[in-house]
């Protein structure tokens, strides 16, 4: 008896919660459920899963004002049906007048130009990434993938729920009313539900874009405006930033955990460093031994997070400038030292913890994530973004799209927080032409040589320990793909000395984990990112599209 009860505790998380989204052949999991629709379509046309990402990426620039981007950037991670796997890397950068200090008032205290205005974007990458991608790796039509966008800007889309609650939210309003054209587009008339959204401007540019590719809006007519808008604003970004602008295909970074291979992101993301890094730390460990959602799991995965972010700290920024130790900060001797760093029964301040010394050889951070798995088992785990809600606020007149306010991602000051509460050095120091690090996370895990998972999120500085937890839940508690991604998380970023919460978390874990001598924030409810996933089991594909999200699982 006491055997079947210990059993039954170990596997409670499997014997209830939510069912996934299932289909047999092919599946998108995606924010925003007209985009998810938009993906599925052109898989069904016979798209594969590049293709249908593309035509989601420019979707979503329609139906996802709040992070669906045309003028921001991202990473595509690819994993194909034989086994290779490649990362498209479409960052911002950092215009070619940027400085060091740009951010800095006279007192040397940072402004709020990097999250604010025509100053806060970095040049945009997303137009360039998905051109990339689809030359290299696409099937269909360039303009057929195009199109969908163009008509929801065109035609319009109802309005749903999500869209005009996130359209009239207080700091929305105030952020896109500091700016006319986006004031007249997003903010004007309030757009209630079930109303239809138009946008005129946004149809012409992607139409433009259809017609001419990556062309139009890095030399032709979008540049142009871009450009004019940009000098006649006090931006920084000219057409020569815009004509430089490339893409870049880098390695994927693999590893393990428990047998499941790990294919993630390479710098100038922080995140797939940082999956790797934990999971080596919790591996052997035993710390799942104590349960899902136990205080002593917690408190182990706790400090694994503590220690790596506190390496994030010093040794992450765009490899094209700064040459990040990966090899050292994954090497098992040094991720053997910071696991026995780890006393399972007290919380170690961050003050004690120091970044490491590997062998030297990047709120509500916004940004959206969206997987496509394909029939014939091609798998996309995407992840774009304007990095805040919104971006800067800024749309460009006549081009119908909002910019990013990426460059915050930026050490704007090294040692100073940014608007993750992020402490960066000065590895992510502002340079002309650097990408800014960044916490996106797209990943895909394998078992036995298959595709297994893919899995991302958005969420700023809590990408990488969400992902991580969703794997976590899915090999270490058993959970189906909705409830992995659906339990309740936390997350520990070094500095602030921290622990976040999410509802869900009892009081008396709680409590056990402040005697451990956690700093705990419990009275403020927060949500630790938005995760979507597909997973492969036996027969189906499973998709979970987060709770805390509108989106939507879909597939045949
Ligand atoms: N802008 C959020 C990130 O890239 O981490």
């Amino acid at each position: 008896m006491r055997r079947l009860i210990c059993l039954l505790v170990a596997i409670g998380c499997v014997l209830n919660g939510r069912e996934p989204v299932r289909t047999r052949k092919a599946m998108v999991t995606a924010q925003e459920p007209i985009a998810t629709e938009v993906g599925v379509d052109i898989l069904r046309k016979g798209g594969n899963a590049i293709d249908a990402a593309v035509a989601i990426g420019f979707a979503l620039q329609a139906t996802y004002p709040f992070a669906g981007n045309i003028g921001g950037g991202g990473f595509m991670l690819v994993r194909f049906a034989d086994g290779r796997s490649t990362f498209i890397d479409f960052r911002e950068k950092a215009p070619a007048a940027a400085s060091r200090d740009m951010y800095l008032d006279a007192a040397g205290k940072p402004t709020r130009d990097s999250l604010v205005g025509w100053k806060a974007a970095g040049v945009p990458g997303t137009v360039r990434g998905l051109e990339y991608a689809h030359k290299k790796y696409g099937k269909m039509a360039w303009a057929k993938l195009v199109q969908p966008a163009v008509d929801l800007a065109a035609k319009g889309f109802p309005v749903s729920y999500a869209l005009s609650r996130s359209l009239n939210g207080e700091g929305t309003v105030r952020l896109l009313s500091q700016f006319p054209e986006s004031k007249r587009i997003y903010v004007d008339g309030g757009h209630p539900v079930d109303s239809t959204f138009v946008q005129p401007e946004l149809a012409k540019t992607l139409g433009r874009i259809a017609k001419s590719g990556a062309k139009d809006f890095y030399e032709g007519e979008t540049a142009r405006i871009l450009a004019a808008e940009m000098a006649k604003n006090g931006g920084l970004i000219t057409m020569a930033d815009l004509a430089a602008y490339q893409a870049a295909e880098r390695k994927p970074l693999e590893g393990t955990y428990k047998g499941y291979g790990i294919i993630t992101a390479p710098p100038p993301s922080s995140g797939g460093i940082g999956i790797l890094q934990m999971l080596a730390m919790l591996e052997g460990s035993g710390y799942e031994k104590s349960g899902h959602g136990s205080a002593a799991a917690i408190h182990y995965v706790a400090e694994a997070m503590r220690r790596y972010y506190a390496d994030r700290s010093e040794y992450l920024g765009d490899p094209d400038f700064y040459k990040v130790p990966v090899k050292g900060l994954l090497e098992p001797g040094y991720v053997r030292k910071l696991r026995e760093s780890i006393d399972k029964d007290r919380a170690t301040p961050s003050d004690v913890v120091k970044p490491g010394k590997p062998v030297m050889g990047e709120a509500s951070g916004e940004t959206t994530h969206f997987n496509v798995v394909d029939e014939a088992g091609n798998a996309v785990s995407f992840t774009y973004t304007l990095n805040g809600g919104y971006g800067n606020g800024v749309t460009v007149p006549g081009l119908g799209f909002l910019l990013n306010n990426e460059m915050d991602d930026f050490a704007a000051k090294p040692g100073s927080p940014n608007m993750f509460g992020l402490v960066q050095g000065e590895s992510n120091a502002i340079q002309p032409g650097k990408r800014p690090l960044s916490s996106m996370t797209p990943t895909i895990v394998t078992k036995d040589g298959k595709f297994f998972m893919a899995v991302g999120a958005p969420g700023g500085s809590r990408i990488i320990t969400a992902v991580m937890q969703v794997i976590l839940n899915v090999i270490d508690f058993g959970m189906n793909v909705q409830d992995a991604v659906d339990a309740p998380r936390f997350h520990h970023q070094w500095l602030p000395d921290r622990l976040e919460f999410e509802r869900g978390v009892s009081p008396d874990t709680l409590q056990l984990l402040a005697a451990k001598g956690h700093k705990i924030e419990a009275s403020r409810p927060v949500v630790l990112a938005r995760v979507e996933a597909i997973l492969r089991s036996a027969e189906w594909l499973e998709g979970g599209s987060d709770g805390r999200q509108n989106g939507k699982a879909s597939g045949y």
